[in-house]
């Protein structure tokens, strides 16, 4: 997939999710029964369509995460500040989908699934899509009324070191990122030239891009992590975050 660190801290949040007693997978067990079948429709239609629908509805859910209320959602209007113009969004994409979702379900049961959980349903299924395992989603979110466009910074960015919040991976000859491997760094700059297209992709994960597995991880033990803040996770000798790659590879 090629969003794999969104996953990871994403399941990480779905796990903070789970210590909220509130939440549970039966949430809607009267109100929507179906309505685990509804998105999965949807889910497995748009994912026929595009193969990169996993990782952007997975990425939006974890930008939601930072409260876990849809309000990623809400568009710009009166009184709302949206947090789709904020920088971190240039990576969010699948709004679509998540409307379409959204009207399949209130077609069925009007005005009881929050888009929250729309999300983290939403994600559950296109992870087990993409060959990883299968959980229970725990339910009953609010949706917000309100968006926190300021709190879109608390969004780590992917030019993040462990400890500074404010250096930037650079690819050209002169700031060569001095623990990439350098087959890896020598495509990426052909792929990615200096003054290239600045709207071209690139795999965040060079060997699996549309699985869920664990070769993010053996890529940043090989030096492949396309993100500084990805590769960092391992290259700083000292860090805890090593053994945790180590642990999950
Ligand atoms: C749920 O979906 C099944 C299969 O489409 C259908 O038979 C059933 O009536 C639905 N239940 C509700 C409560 O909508
Ligand atoms: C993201 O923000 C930009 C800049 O405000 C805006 O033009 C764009 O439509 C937004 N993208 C999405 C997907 O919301």
């Amino acid at each position: 997939m090629s969003s794999v660190l969104a996953t990871v801290i994403c399941v990480v949040m779905l796990f903070w999710g789970n210590s909220d007693a509130q939440l549970s997978p039966t949430f809607y067990a009267s109100t929507c029964p179906n309505v685990s079948r509804i998105v999965r429709g949807v889910v497995e239609q748009a994912a026929r369509n595009d193969v990169r629908i996993g990782a952007k509805l997975i990425r939006m859910h974890f930008h939601d995460c930072f409260g876990c209320d849809g309000s990623i959602l809400l568009v710009e209007a009166n009184g709302i500040n949206s947090e789709q113009d904020e920088l971190p969004n240039l990576s969010v994409e699948g709004y679509g989908v998540v409307d379409d979702i959204k009207t399949d379900v209130e077609n069925v049961c009007p005005g009881i699934v929050s888009c929250a959980d729309i999300l983290a349903l939403a994600s559950e299924i296109l992870v087990t899509l993409a060959g990883g395992p299968a959980w229970k989603v725990p339910l009953g979110r609010r949706d917000s009324r309100t968006a926190n466009a300021a709190g879109t910074s608390d969004i780590p960015g992917p030019d993040e070191t462990l400890e500074n919040l404010a250096l930037n991976q650079r690819l050209d000859d002169a700031n060569p990122d001095p623990t990439l491997d350098t087959a890896y760094l020598q495509k990426l700059r052909q792929a990615c030239p200096q003054g290239g297209n600045p709207s071209r992709l690139n795999n965040l994960d060079p060997t699996t891009p549309d699985d869920f597995d664990n070769n993010y991880f053996t890529n940043l033990q090989n030096n492949r992590g396309l993100l500084h803040s990805d590769q960092t996770l391992f290259s700083t000798s000292e860090a805890d975050t090593v053994a945790v790659v180590n642990r999950f590879r």
